[in-house]
């Protein structure tokens, strides 16, 4: 066995969008020596490659909801703004949001998006300077600011990359294990192009993001397949509410193209984009009054439903009605004029697509999990923000709220547990490569590799998907039962968070949020609870349920 390479750093940050960077950020200011860890591959001379390619942050286009912005609620008292902006969240979170993280979250918001500007964000304003705001599906007013038109996101990484600038990365680098022991934290496992060695740390933030690449057709990048979830889960944190993905009702659709597809954002419809069946007829008249902008979980199940009963692959967003289309959405036009479309004189075809993780490592609203110095932010976590579907736009803000508070949390987590020793993360090393024979070689190719996960994801999309059934979510059960033991080793954490997405799909027997059951088409208020996943000693998933998930350190 190769001799592991060691460091050792205040917190190690494992992910770079919105919620890891905001966490860098804020860790310089609290004086923590800190280091990010970044599985992407780029090179500082390829200008074509952005510095973090697996980040989701950079591709947002809608942007971020925002309550208590100055020169914002002139007319609305800000406690008012505040509550109407929780309603609209606990609404769209269809009975399995945590009102007292909503709460907290959405009452942070204008302070940390203050703090993103002051450290260099740019958003759209009006000729008077005021902030403009847009409607998405699910806000009952325009309280949604965004950068570039629809670029909210490339700007959101822009001015956290350059605020960031300094703080030690390790590139192509591969965090394989969170080490613990009875205390909780002490450092992480990498693999980088030095090969395996290990940071001795008191605290790891997990910023690892969603798991859109777990299904066929997504707007995540490519390498964002849920790994921070199997990181947590092997360090002995809980993870809950796994059924609810959300799919995006408007993503840019091609028969031909699978894997990452262009978002055509809410935002479209915000400034009144209206939804077309292939017969012609509008297709959410009917279905919830408030048609094109109702939560974007009631907008994916109409349009999958239409689809089926239609025997065809996409709809229609008309927003030919949008004056001067492509200065609102350059990024929208960019990606339909690719397609050969022209989103200002034509209609764009669509269809749902996997979007966002709605639950994840059960998490605070400080980041802090169930194991003391490992915490979690942004899309990886569930923190009750989003319960069973997300609201839009309240995802970049959940990112920088937690991601800014982390720090704080992670220097008291310094201050109780001290400098990690060479003898403990020696001994927290050798355990966990006899538990994981982590140098055992794989003996798999890269396009095994890339045909198995292929695999998985048809048949997460085809089972596990959009619209859902008993008899195929068992079939999917038991075929992701046997794949354990039939795709290679490389892919366990994959196969098994797979399972779980299933298996929690599978027991939820009514349609809520995310999660559609075609065969039990109603909200049970029976079930108003989460579905909690932990590993047992032998590694495999074992699951209960509860109302509101909170780390078992807050206990
Ligand atoms: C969109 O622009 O439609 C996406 C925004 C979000 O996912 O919150």
């Amino acid at each position: 066995m190769a001799t592991p390479w060691i460091m050792d750093c205040d917190l190690v940050i494992i992910g770079a969008g919105v919620a890891g960077l905001s966490a860098a950020v804020a860790a310089r200011e609290q004086g923590l020596r800190t280091l990010i860890i970044d599985k992407g591959r780029w090179s500082e001379g390829a200008r074509k490659i952005p510095r973090y390619p697996n980040a989701a942050t950079k591709i947002a286009q809608g942007g971020i909801a925002v309550t208590g912005l100055t020169d914002q609620e002139e007319t609305t008292p800000l406690s008012e703004a505040l509550a109407v902006h929780v309603a609209d969240t606990l609404d769209a979170g269809a009975g399995l949001c945590d009102k007292t993280a909503v709460e907290s979250i959405i009452a942070g918001g204008g302070e940390a998006v203050q703090k993103l500007i002051d450290v260099g964000g740019v958003f759209d304003r009006t000729a008077r300077g005021e902030w403009k705001r847009t409607r998405e599906g699910g806000h009952s007013v325009r309280r949604i600011i965004h950068a570039g038109g629809d670029a909210t996101g490339a700007e959101v990484q822009r001015a956290l990359e350059e605020a960031s600038a300094g703080i030690a990365c390790l590139q192509n680098a591969r965090a394989t294990t969170i080490l613990t022991d009875k205390d909780g934290v002490l450092g992480v496992g990498v693999n980088d192009p030095r090969g395996v060695g290990y940071i001795a740390t008191p605290a790891v933030l997990l910023a690892t993001g969603g798991n859109g690449q777990l299904f066929n057709v997504t707007t995540s990048p490519e390498g964002v397949r849920g790994e921070g979830l199997s990181l947590a889960l092997r360090a002995g944190a809980r993870v809950a509410d796994l059924e609810f993905t959300q799919f995006h009702p408007t993503v840019l659709f091609d028969a031909k193209r699978i894997g990452r597809r262009p978002l055509i954002s809410e935002a479209v419809r915000g400034e009144g984009a209206l939804l077309y069946d292939s017969a012609g007829n509008r297709l959410m008249e009917g279905i919830d009054p408030r048609l094109e902008l109702a939560p974007r979980d009631i907008v994916a199940r109409a349009i999958a439903l239409r689809l089926a009963e239609t025997g065809t692959d996409c709809a229609w967003l008309d927003g030919t009605g949008i004056a001067d289309f492509h200065k609102r959405f350059p990024t929208v036009t960019e990606n339909c004029l690719e397609a050969g479309i022209d989103p200002q004189h034509e209609r764009i075809p669509i269809a749902p697509a996997a979007h966002y993780q709605s639950g994840g490592i059960v998490a605070d609203t400080y980041g802090r999990t169930d194991v003391p110095g490992l915490f979690a932010a942004g899309e990886c976590a569930r923190t009750g923000l989003h319960g069973a579907n997300r609201l839009a736009s309240n995802s970049l803000l959940e990112g920088l709220v937690v991601g800014f508070r982390v720090p704080q949390e992670a220097r008291a987590r310094l201050l109780a547990r001290g400098k990690i020793s060479s003898g403990d993360i020696a001994r927290a090393w050798a355990r966990d490569a006899r538990a994981h024979q982590r140098d055992y070689p794989y003996g798999d190719t890269p396009v095994q590799r890339r045909q198995e996960r292929r695999q998985l994801q048809k048949l997460m999309s085809s089972k596990v998907g959009v619209t859902r059934s008993a008899a195929p979510l068992q079939e999917a059960v038991d075929e992701l039962t046997t794949m354990h033991t039939t795709l290679s080793r490389r892919m366990h954490d994959t196969v098994q968070l797979c399972s779980m997405i299933a298996e929690a799909a599978l027991l939820r027997e009514e349609t809520r949020g995310g999660h559609t059951r075609l065969d039990y088409p109603a909200q049970n208020p029976d079930l108003r609870y989460s579905r909690v996943f932990a590993l047992n000693s032998e590694g495999d998933p074992e699951h209960t349920t509860e109302i509101h998930p909170q780390p078992r350190q807050n206990k």
